[in-house]
């Protein structure tokens, strides 16, 4: 399967599209903005370009993308007010795989001018495009950018890592659809190995089309313990892998096609995000954090909106669902969250890696 063709979230406005259901998402970003206001005001006082690139990379199709440019504009100007410096114009890029729903985006575009007008400055120009394929690979053109930020995206893989498969094309990870308790070592070494070919080619495509001293803003799922089966991330992986496994009980879909589901997601370790940087020697790390979570007021059935306006497109692929059983699924999940979220506490991981282009 072709995942870069496969993969959107749930485009529109509707009940299940990821708009209706980001917040969980737009918690992350807006907890860690103080440090998004801070990196581009560095970048700005140190370059004052008189033009700043900047690139959203995986921004979906939900608000999140727009509060994002918002906050940046802003924190420059103020940036730019307090050194009596011109601000810049501003040359936004909108990044996901070709097919996700841009046209949302652009529709709420009209608001966000709006909205910069009424913070009653000069709105200086912002030129907003999209631009459309994987970010693992080159994406804009030599030392055009001065910022890359990206969150909730780099978490997912270019695709299932190929060395899960035996030779028949088998899954070794038949039991699970992501890193488990009962997944063989094999299966950790395939996720590790892709995600270190992945990430390496992330940051050698970025090393390009920043300038020197340019920065990059990466926040994305993470782990805290060497052991993905007890990390809060892989417990979501693991609560849907029991949702499947209970339609295959209720004879709704094979156990053969459960066997052969795998998800593209990796959450790293502090580690493994520093060695990938140090090793691929473009950037000088100006922060790592892993930064732990828990919304004490967020609900089983919010959870599951989330996932499965982030997963509808692969599930639909792999097992060719319709909306009843979406909806089945997806009412299962939630209570399965439900009874976890009652037995313990569960905190995300978020990663967060600031890095300067030296
Ligand atoms: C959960 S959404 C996050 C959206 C937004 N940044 C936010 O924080 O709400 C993840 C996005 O990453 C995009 N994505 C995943 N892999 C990608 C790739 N290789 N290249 C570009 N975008 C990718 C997905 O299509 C999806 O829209």
């Amino acid at each position: 399967m072709d995942i870069h063709k496969a993969f959107h979230m749930k485009g529109g406005v509707g009940d299940n599209s990821y708009s209706k259901n980001s917040s969980l998402q737009k918690r992350v970003a807006e907890r860690l903005k103080h440090i998004t206001a801070w990196a581009i005001e560095e970048v700005f006082m140190s370059e004052k370009p008189k033009s700043l690139g900047m690139a959203d990379l995986g921004c979906s199709s939900g608000p999140n993308a727009l509060s994002n440019i918002k906050q940046v504009v802003e924190a420059v100007e103020k940036a730019s007010r307090r050194m009596r410096e011109a601000p810049p114009e501003f040359r936004v890029y909108l990044n996901d795989l070709h097919s996700n729903d841009f046209n949302t985006i652009f529709q709420g575009l009209p608001d966000l001018y709006r909205d910069l007008k009424r913070g009653g400055t000069n709105q200086p120009p912002l030129y907003i495009a999209a631009c459309p394929g994987t970010f693992y690979g080159r994406l804009f053109p030599d030392h055009s950018l001065h910022f890359v930020y990206s969150s909730n995206s780099l978490h997912w893989l270019s695709t299932v890592p190929a060395g899960i498969y035996e030779k028949e094309g088998r899954s070794m990870n038949r039991k699970s659809i992501y890193i488990s308790e009962r997944s063989p070592p094999v299966v950790r070494k395939a996720y590790l190995e892709q995600f270190q070919h992945d990430f390496s080619l992330f940051l050698k495509s970025r090393s390009q089309e920043l300038i020197r001293g340019g920065r990059m803003l990466l926040i994305l799922l993470g782990r805290t313990l060497s052991d993905h089966a007890h990390c809060a991330n892989s417990f979501l992986w693991e609560l849907l892998y029991q949702s499947l496994a209970h339609l295959v009980a209720q004879g709704e879909i094979e156990e053969e096609k459960l066997e052969s589901y795998d998800v593209h997601f990796y959450a790293p370790s502090k580690a493994e995000l520093e060695d990938e940087v140090r090793k691929e020697g473009s950037f000088k790390t100006e922060m790592v954090e892993m930064v732990e979570m828990r919304d004490e007021d967020v609900s089983g059935s919010a959870v599951a909106k989330a996932v499965r306006s982030i997963q509808e497109s692969m599930l639909a692929h792999h097992f060719g669902f319709g909306e009843p059983i979406f909806d089945k699924l997806f009412h299962h999940y939630a209570l399965l969250i439900d009874r976890e979220f009652a037995q313990r506490h569960v905190k995300s991981t978020t990663a967060l890696l600031l890095l300067t282009k030296l």
